[in-house]
């Protein structure tokens, strides 16, 4: 893939390591200035953005019911986006993040459901002895602590659960919000060990995990200094 081997030939993807991102993540607090990394202000503008991506998509409120009956955010933090705009939209909201210090208080808080303490790479859906589906399920700033590899299977994972209508239809959606990068290359950072894609890398996982983009927009009204970001929406290439 152009420009995701670094110029000695590493892929930036192999020096994450779950342990070091664990780490980091370990010794930030537990607010929304942790979570964005002394930014919180972006916070409304973010959340603004992604409702409007979402209402394109028709999920929302439609005449005040929530039109999304069981989301998941993965890699939630302290449940920022969860608390902020899934449960406005949705019934239910489930949660994957690995450090439990960031969703202690999220336990019993009304629209949140199950609390899976582990990282995306580990996550097995099927593992419960209930099934579930989803129509939404939302990643934003967490996906760059997984190799491509474990991107892609995480995808495949998240495909498997999506819910569909009554005629076999794939009805749920996959969000996918991250930082890109545009120096031609993704980039490894070794602070918080995580790697920053190219858009052109997103693509290729998505195609991998046998997924296709029905909506993609960048977000807008960010500092300058911020890396631009960009919202996927994506569905089964077979749906
Ligand atoms: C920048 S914060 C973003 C949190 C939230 N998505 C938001 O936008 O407010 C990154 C989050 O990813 C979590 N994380 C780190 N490694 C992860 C992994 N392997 N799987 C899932 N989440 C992970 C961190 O613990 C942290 O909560």
């Amino acid at each position: 893939m152009p420009g995701s081997i670094q110029q000695d030939g590493t892929a930036p993807d192999s020096f994450i390591s779950a342990d070091d991102g664990r780490r980091y993540w370990a010794g930030i607090d537990a607010d929304v200035n942790g979570m964005l990394g002394g930014f919180p202000s972006v916070s409304r503008v973010d959340l603004r953005g992604s409702r409007s991506f979402l209402a394109k998509l028709g999920l929302g409120r439609v005449r005040g019911e929530k039109s999304v009956r069981r989301a998941l955010e993965g890699g939630a933090g302290i449940g920022r986006i969860t608390q902020g705009l899934l449960v406005e939209i949705a019934e239910v909201v489930d949660i994957v993040e690995p450090i439990a210090k960031f969703t202690s208080a999220l336990e019993g808080q009304e629209g949140v459901g199950r609390i899976y303490n582990v990282g995306l790479e580990e996550w097995r859906p099927s593992d419960e002895s209930s099934p579930v589906e989803y129509d939404l399920i939302w990643n934003q700033w967490c996906l760059g602590h997984l190799t491509d590899r474990q991107l892609e299977e995480y995808l495949r994972r998240c495909a498997d659960v999506l819910s569909e209508d009554e005629d076999g239809k794939t009805r749920g959606v996959i969000v996918v919000k991250e930082n890109m990068s545009t120096m031609g290359q993704d980039l490894f950072d070794e602070e918080d060990s995580s790697v920053t894609r190219m858009d052109e890398s997103f693509r290729k996982i998505f195609d991998e995990a046998g997924l296709r983009i029905v909506k993609t927009e960048l977000q807008h009204g960010f500092p300058s200094e911020l890396y631009p970001v960009r919202m996927y929406a994506l569905k089964p290439k077979d749906s």
